[in-house]
């Protein structure tokens, strides 16, 4: 059974050595694939490739044994889908001139092998790769490295990125993209090729993405890009924040403050890995289920994970014609379900390790259903069990209670949901570019949604003394009311409820009494109204408001204890901004009650077993 759909690919051209670098980076692609694994160097004129099945650890214990030297490289790590996974099917796929690594798949690499045969050339492989590195080098009999990769991409259907050594041309790497990503990354006297920025992480934070069709040339000093009728084409140049939250917390007092404050940069860094701002496109291929196929989505997680399944169930019924279900996975694994192989299952986890969340995404590999993960860390057992990887790309979260994280799993899920509807036209292309193009101005208000720490730090003294606390919202402002909820409940043990603002009349209400803080969530969506008519039942029982909102206009008023606003962007992207204030809540509740924020008692940030 063909189950992953990608590979991972990653090119080095420096001034030192690169096999080990190359090792590392395909440690961090092994979550795209790990079947089989390779890499080739160019020493002395001479292309030296080492492969091996199984994992990258075993190719590392190969060049223990008998080194690479080469200051110019690939590597790769394989999920088999033409060919079984073998040392012969292995990436790199080398010719006496060439060197190939591949991810994705060629459509008629059987017809251009044929051809190739009946030429008396020799296929070594199975793989439909192979096909790449004979035409390419054929090409070089009469043409120079550039024009020999762009003769061959003109032959291939499907879809590639490729890394592209030659034994005669020592100083260059070539790099092609239609369909599967590609990034390049930049350093001093070196420079990378990878699958993902995550592989360049420990190298650079300097990156640029290729857009579809189009062709890099690397050397060590220098990068040059050409669009799919070979003109040459600038890139621009993106930082990506650097890691350090794993041994610094800078000048924050706890990682998560840290982590709150990172959002902009976290989301940001998201933004970039999956739009292509220029064509106005979103980079996401390889779905395990055509888009138009697809008969529903099931949304699992457990904790802030499912809350950001919940939100998504708002996008999705809003924007797609898709059905979509969500579970908590603790009670997914159990159910009697119903398994359908059009339905897409969506597995939410930051960790990627939360037994609860694996355990139900096995029950769905032995439904042989497809299966597709959100994660922040790659390496982790769901990304690896899943069909289908997207990472949240958020750097690591090392405070328990989850908040860039879940700002990332929102932000994932938003552009999926934007594809999948572009795909099966649910929405136009105008609304498609507006949406994407919205979405660039997420980071710079969530910075200003920071500006109110200092009124959330007065509003959090509130909730000093209280009983409890409740937290209402409609549509997508009710998981965001049960996030609020759930951060207070996580770092400062207050009691807190969240709930649908239009399910306070059927029980809830009775715990409102003088003085209980209750936090409104009413951004100018088409609920706003009505929750602030659920707000007057809060205020005529004593409650004390606290409400967070997107309205311009001034809005504190007698029975409003405070008020916080936030910006507004576009109705549905409201999620993103109202999170923020209620994460400040719960950081500066918490700090007032001296509890111990970066590891709340009882609580794991990785919950591995039942
Ligand atoms: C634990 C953490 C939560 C997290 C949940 C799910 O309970 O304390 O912050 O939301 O697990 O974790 P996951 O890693 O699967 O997102």
């Amino acid at each position: 059974k063909k189950e992953k759909i990608m590979c991972g690919i990653i090119g080095i051209a420096s001034n030192k050595p690169v096999s080990i670098n190359i090792i590392n980076s395909l440690k961090k692609l092994e979550y795209r694939g790990y079947d089989s694994a390779g890499l080739a160097t160019l020493t002395k004129n001479n292309i030296n490739e080492k492969k091996c099945s199984g994992r990258v650890d075993e190719l590392e214990k190969i060049l223990f044994k008998t080194p690479s030297d080469g200051n110019i490289g690939i590597g790769h790590v394989r999920w088999a889908t033409h060919g079984v996974p073998n040392v012969i099917n292995a990436h790199p796929h080398s010719s006496d001139q060439v060197s190939v690594v591949h991810n994705g798949i060629i459509e008629n690499s059987d017809e251009i092998k044929k051809e190739l045969e009946l030429k008396e050339l020799k296929f070594k492989s199975q793989t439909d790769t192979e096909v790449i590195t004979l035409l390419i080098t054929e090409a070089l009999k009469e043409n120079e490295p550039l024009d020999a990769v762009f003769k061959t991409l003109q032959k291939l259907k499907g879809s590639f990125a490729l890394g592209i050594i030659f034994k005669n041309f020592s100083d260059i790497i070539i790099g092609a993209r239609r369909g599967s990503p590609l990034a390049v990354g930049y350093s001093k006297e070196e420079n990378y090729l990878g699958s993902d920025s995550y592989a360049l992480k420990s190298m650079t934070n300097k990156i640029s993405y290729l857009d579809d069709g189009e062709l890099c040339v690397l050397t060590k000093d220098n990068i040059s890009f050409y669009d799919d009728d070979l003109k040459k084409v600038n890139k621009k140049i993106y930082s990506m924040s650097e890691d350090e939250s794993t041994t610094d917390k800078g000048a924050y007092k706890h990682f998560m403050l840290k982590e709150i404050y990172e959002q902009p940069i976290t989301v940001k860094n998201c933004i970039n890995e999956y739009i292509d701002s220029l064509k106005k496109n979103i980079n996401i291929f390889n779905f395990p289920i055509e888009a138009n196929k697809i008969n529903k989505i099931i949304l699992i997680g457990c904790g802030t994970a499912y809350h950001s399944c919940l939100v998504a169930k708002y996008w999705f019924e809003e924007l797609t014609s898709i059905d979509v279900e969500i579970d908590i996975a603790s009670e997914f694994r159990y159910r009697k379900l119903k398994f359908n192989s059009n339905n897409l299952y969506i597995f939410v986890s930051q960790s990627g390790e939360t037994a609860d969340t694996a355990a139900a995404l096995d029950i769905c590999k032995k439904n042989n259903v497809k299966t597709c993960s959100i994660v922040n860390v790659i390496e982790s057992t769901i990304a690896r069990n899943s069909d289908w990887v997207l990472p949240i790309h958020a750097g690591t979260e090392i405070g328990v209670a989850s908040t860039k994280a879940f700002l990332g799993q929102l932000m994932v899920l938003y552009i999926l949901c934007l594809k999948i509807a572009s795909i099966r036209k649910d929405i136009n292309q105008s609304t498609y570019e507006k949406n994407i193009k919205n979405l660039n101005s997420i980071p710079e208000a969530i910075r200003k949604c920071l500006n109110t720490e200092s009124n959330v730090q007065l509003m959090a003294k509130e909730f000093l003394h209280a009983k409890g606390s409740m937290f209402l919202g409609r549509g997508s402002s009710f998981p965001i009311a049960l996030e609020g909820a759930l951060k207070l409940k996580e770092l400062s043990y207050l009691h807190a409820e969240g709930y649908p603002a239009g399910e306070m009349k059927h029980g809830p209400l009775a715990l409102i009494e003088e003085g209980l803080p209750v936090i409104i969530l009413a951004p100018k969506d088409k609920y706003f109204q009505k929750t602030l008519s659920n707000m007057q039942e809060v205020i005529a029982r004593g409650g004390k408001i606290l409400l967070i909102t997107d309205i311009k206009k001034e809005v504190i008023n007698e029975n409003i204890r405070f008020g916080v606003r936030v910006p507004y962007i576009d109705n549905s992207l409201s999620p993103f901004l109202t999170t923020i204030p209620l994460q400040l809540l719960a950081y500066h509740v918490a700090l007032l009650k001296n509890c111990d924020i970066d590891k709340p008692r009882n609580l794991a940030k990785s919950v591995t077993v039942e």
